[in-house]
């Protein structure tokens, strides 16, 4: 393999995502295969959190949205939830200042008004302290759902046009505008990890043009080398956005 420095620099001079996101599977598959509990799976996956939000920030990539708690696994194991809601706390007191020193704004997606407050109560506080930083905005998606941030839009929609607040034929920007990724660019890379091929709700409307790189390793060993050899093979892709191959190399040149 590639010294991760020189195979880093590589990466960093062709076409990087503006905006990333990954399906961060197999914590429990890693604690399992060694014995361990679960939750040991999910904590070595908060290092790789670490590794992978310094990488990304380092080759300068816009903006990082990580899945780490579905509406769905609301369902899991008492124990196992509150073991992830205990993990996020210590992660969101831990990384305070790393996010805070290097710019990034902390952003969150979902149906907040669920997490404890243990949680809630220092993600906010981040969000609020980190605001104006610039650099790249690390978006948690919590108890996040694509299908349940599709309705919440379609409610909100619908709502606008009763009260006259928009009328004609709604458009995709005024739909845009209301889903929790408001603001955030277009998603142009979702990782999945642990050689799983599902997209498993997560950005349904946003995915719509991504491309995607499904890789077998397991999330806690997903590290950078192993984002920097998914990032490669997204930039042999050749992106066609419904265009054809001609069209798309007339356009470049
Ligand atoms: C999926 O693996 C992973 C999750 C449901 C939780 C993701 C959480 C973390 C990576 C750590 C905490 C997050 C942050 C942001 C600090 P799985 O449990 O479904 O794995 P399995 O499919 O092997 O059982």
């Amino acid at each position: 393999m590639e010294a991760t420095a020189e195979l880093e620099a590589k990466v960093k001079q062709r076409p990087l995502p503006r905006h990333l996101g990954i399906i961060m599977d197999g914590n429990g598959r890693w604690a399992e295969s060694k014995g361990r509990p679960r939750l040991e799976g999910h904590r070595e996956g908060s290092t790789s959190v670490r590794e992978i939000t310094r990488c990304a920030r380092r080759l300068g990539i816009k903006a990082l949205t990580l899945y780490a708690f579905s509406a769905q696994n609301w369902s899991r194991p008492s124990e196992e939830v509150a073991g992830l809601m205990e993990l996020l706390r210590e992660y969101l007191f831990k990384e305070r200042r790393e996010i805070l020193d290097n710019g990034i704004r902390l952003h969150a997606i979902g149906d907040l008004d669920k997490l404890p407050g243990l949680v809630r109560d220092p993600l906010d506080e981040l969000r609020d302290v980190s605001a104006d930083n610039r650099d790249m905005v690390l978006t948690l998606a919590l108890s996040y759902g694509g299908r349940e941030e599709l309705l919440q839009a379609a409610k909100g929609l619908a709502e606008m046009m009763l009260r006259g607040e928009v009328t004609g034929h709604p458009t995709e920007a005024q739909f845009e505008s209301l889903l929790w990724t408001q603001g955030l660019p277009p998603v142009d890379l979702i990782i999945r990890t642990s050689g799983e091929h599902r997209v498993s709700n997560f950005l349904l409307w946003q995915g719509a043009y991504a491309e995607y790189v499904f890789v077998d390793t397991l999330w806690p060993d997903f590290r950078a080398p192993q984002l920097l050899d998914a990032l490669q093979v997204y930039q042999a892709r050749e992106r066609r956005f419904g265009l054809t191959g001609e069209q798309v190399k007339a356009a470049a040149s």
